[in-house]
């Protein structure tokens, strides 16, 4: 038997402005779509937006349900309307902000499991890296260079 070691590296920003301006831009962008998300039971709001290699930016938010699972997270909801709209294009980067909306929030909120699974489809699809760009709704930045940096040993479509 042998031990094997999986490691993750993620680049860890101070706070928005030492974001590349593309990406500060694209954070901006999923703070507005958090301010517009609908989850009136967890009063969660979380946002994303998806920047796409033809210079489309778009945009989700959470979408809660008195049925709670026929909700849908906002990562998940950006990136199918992408998917949708835009069947060829690429995509670059996401970014993701959440938090109560009672309070703000100074840690990065990654992605759940759920949402890795669905981004990671859209990462094999392109075989290109999708950046992960993840923070609170304030204060650190966590940039993971592609959805696999954050879903070691995942399935994918090589299974089937
Ligand atoms: N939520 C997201 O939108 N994305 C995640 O990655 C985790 C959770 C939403 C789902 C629900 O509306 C609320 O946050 C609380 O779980």
């Amino acid at each position: 038997m042998k031990e094997v070691k999986i490691e993750s590296q993620l680049i860890v920003y101070n706070n928005v402005d030492e974001l590349p301006d593309n990406i500060a831009s694209l954070m901006e962008k999923a703070k507005e779509a958090r301010l517009r998300a609908y989850a009136p039971y967890s009063k969660f709001l979380v946002g994303a937006a998806i920047l796409l290699d033809n210079g489309e930016v778009v945009t989700g938010n959470n979408q809660e349900n008195a049925s709670y699972p026929s909700g849908l997270c906002a990562e998940r909801t950006a990136i199918y309307y992408a998917g949708s709209k835009y069947p060829d294009a690429k995509i670059l980067s996401m970014a993701l902000t959440a938090g109560s909306q009672e309070q703000s929030n100074s840690t990065p909120i990654p992605p759940c499991g759920a949402c890795r699974q669905s981004i990671a489809e859209y990462e094999v699809k392109q075989d290109e890296p999708i950046e992960i760009y993840f923070m609170g709704t304030t204060g650190k930045v966590v940039k993971s260079h592609s959805l696999a940096n954050l879903l070691p040993l995942g399935f994918d479509r090589s299974f089937l």
